[in-house]
């Protein structure tokens, strides 16, 4: 049970309707958030209390058939219209902070959300200390939400910025991958069971799949997206997220004070590739017009906010190396992308082939995790086919979630908010992890942006430029999952 005042900036925002407002009724729903709680939303807009109220109500429509279970929880939440840079905003949120921790006994506790653009995270950060906002008393937390930075430089000036105010344990960056049902789950996989942790190392495993599908384009997202790129959007933060916590050592404890340290060690193990390995081991791409399934997608450069002329890389792909023992020469295969065939986010494990005696190929092992849109995970062993012969075949050890499991889980943003309130940093990134995943995604983009490697193209609705196939075919090896072919067969794409 949580005593605390939010205060949410930038909460007239998409986000903050979508996911913010919608993971509170939850908490609120399942107890977490009792009557001790309120929320101050600030933004630009002047809204009265009736108003944010009614926009609330509506974030939460689907979620309670109880208008007066929707109304009392609503009836927590306050609006100040406001402007980040004017300093006597900051004057009257502190009196309305004060009167809504007197009036709902929150026990100064707070919780800062910046739902807004990165550049005015510094300015806010700053105000909240020299008003007297963040006064040292109850738990003072400050989320916010990527991109952080958009380079080392960019981050690094960020980061300084809000130590001003918040010490690193106050800080929760979100990466709302952490919050996934799955993506926790590969803990689970690894440290609790005997049969995977002792074969999860460079004796046993040949290589490691990551891919983030997704057969959306940018949609409305144009002006922000052709600034960053897949490269900046997805790698630097979610897959090599993801990726951590693949490599990492089993921890003392599942404890943010045991887990994190080892997670950056292994992001500060990432090999620096030099020009000639980003330009032999790194492809970007970027979708043309395509037809898949009977429908035609325009190119990426016909989108809307889109420069007609642009480089931004829509897929990006590669091979990472983790200098550390347990992990030494690996190669960890990523790839990611707009438009490709179809959503999906999913890690293969290809464990090496044992030595052979029964004189007939045999498969490798491999464990799927299956992030989403399905969740689960699968395992690929040998055994013997029926009949008088002794024909070896594979076979798939299937599970999956059930619907019913999955209606109730929590979302992403839900669990996040709850570990928030807990203190707990496991699931977000440390200033550790994003320093070292920065210092790895410029070595890229250096060699990127000086234009010293093709920028190669993709038909809408495959998996990429044929480019990302032939990187592991350089390794004896192939994409485990080519969700394309399915539909190459069937004519429905050329
Ligand atoms: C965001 C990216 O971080 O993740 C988006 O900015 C991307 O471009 C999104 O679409 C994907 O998240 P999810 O949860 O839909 O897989």
């Amino acid at each position: 049970m949580s005593h605390v005042v939010f205060t949410i900036f930038g909460a007239s925002g998409d986000l903050a309707k979508r996911k913010l407002y919608p993971s509170l009724f939850r908490l609120y729903q399942s107890g977490v958030l009792t009557e001790h709680f309120a929320v101050i939303g600030t933004a630009r807009r002047p809204w009265t209390k009736a108003y944010f109220e009614g926009v609330v109500l509506d974030a939460i429509a689907d979620l309670t058939t109880s208008k007066s279970e929707a109304q009392t929880f609503a009836s927590h939440f306050y609006y100040q219209s406001h402007d980040v840079q004017d300093a006597a905003h900051y004057i009257t949120l502190k009196t309305l902070q004060d009167e809504l921790c007197a009036k709902y006994q929150t026990e100064h506790n707070k919780v800062f959300f910046l739902a807004m653009a990165p550049e005015f995270f510094g300015t806010i950060a700053n105000h909240l200390k020299s008003e007297n906002i963040v006064d040292g008393q109850g738990f003072e937390r400050l989320i916010i939400e990527k991109p952080f930075g958009t380079d080392l430089a960019t981050a690094k000036q960020l980061n300084h910025a809000l130590a001003e105010t918040f010490e690193e344990s106050q800080i929760f960056r979100i990466d709302h991958y952490l919050g996934k049902e799955m993506i926790q789950n590969i803990f689970a996989v690894r440290f609790a069971n005997v049969l995977f942790e002792h074969v999860w190392n460079r004796e046993f495993i040949d290589n490691i799949q990551i891919t983030f599908a997704e057969s959306i384009g940018v949609e409305d997202r144009g002006g922000y997206y052709d600034q960053s790129g897949a490269l900046k959007d997805m790698v630097q933060n979610h897959i090599l997220q993801v990726l951590s916590i693949l490599a990492m050592d089993k921890p003392a404890s599942f404890s943010s004070a045991d887990v994190l340290p080892e997670k950056i060690k292994v992001l500060e193990n990432l090999r620096l590739p030099d020009e000639t390995a980003v330009t032999s081991h790194f492809i970007r791409g970027q979708y043309q017009a395509g037809h898949i399934n009977e429908y035609d997608y325009p190119a990426y450069i016909d989108e809307p906010s889109v420069k007609p002329n642009s480089k931004t890389d829509t897929f990006a792909s590669g091979v990472f190396f983790v200098d550390t023992d347990r992990f030494q020469d690996v190669p960890f295969f990523f790839r990611t992308g707009k438009r490709l065939t179809e959503k999906g986010t999913r890690i293969n494990i290809v464990f090496k082939a044992d030595v052979n005696i029964f004189n007939q190929a045999i498969a490798q092992n491999i464990l799927t995790i299956y992030i989403q849109p399905t969740e689960g995970f699968s395992l690929q062993v040998n055994g013997k086919e029926v009949g008088k012969n002794f024909a070896i075949e594979p076979v798939k050890l299937d599970f999956r979630h059930n619907a019913d499991a999955l209606g109730n889980s929590p979302e992403a943003y839900e669990k996040l908010m709850y570990d928030v309130l807990n203190g707990d940093a496991t699931n977000f990134s440390h200033w550790h992890e994003v320093k070292a995943s920065w210092t790895l995604i410029d070595k890229i983009v250096e060699t990127w942006q000086a234009d010293k490697v093709p920028l190669y193209y993709y038909p809408a609705g495959s998996m990429g430029p044929k480019e990302s196939f032939d990187l592991l075919a350089q390794y004896k090896t192939s994409w485990i999952w080519q969700p394309d072919v399915w539909y190459r067969e069937r004519g429905l794409l050329k």
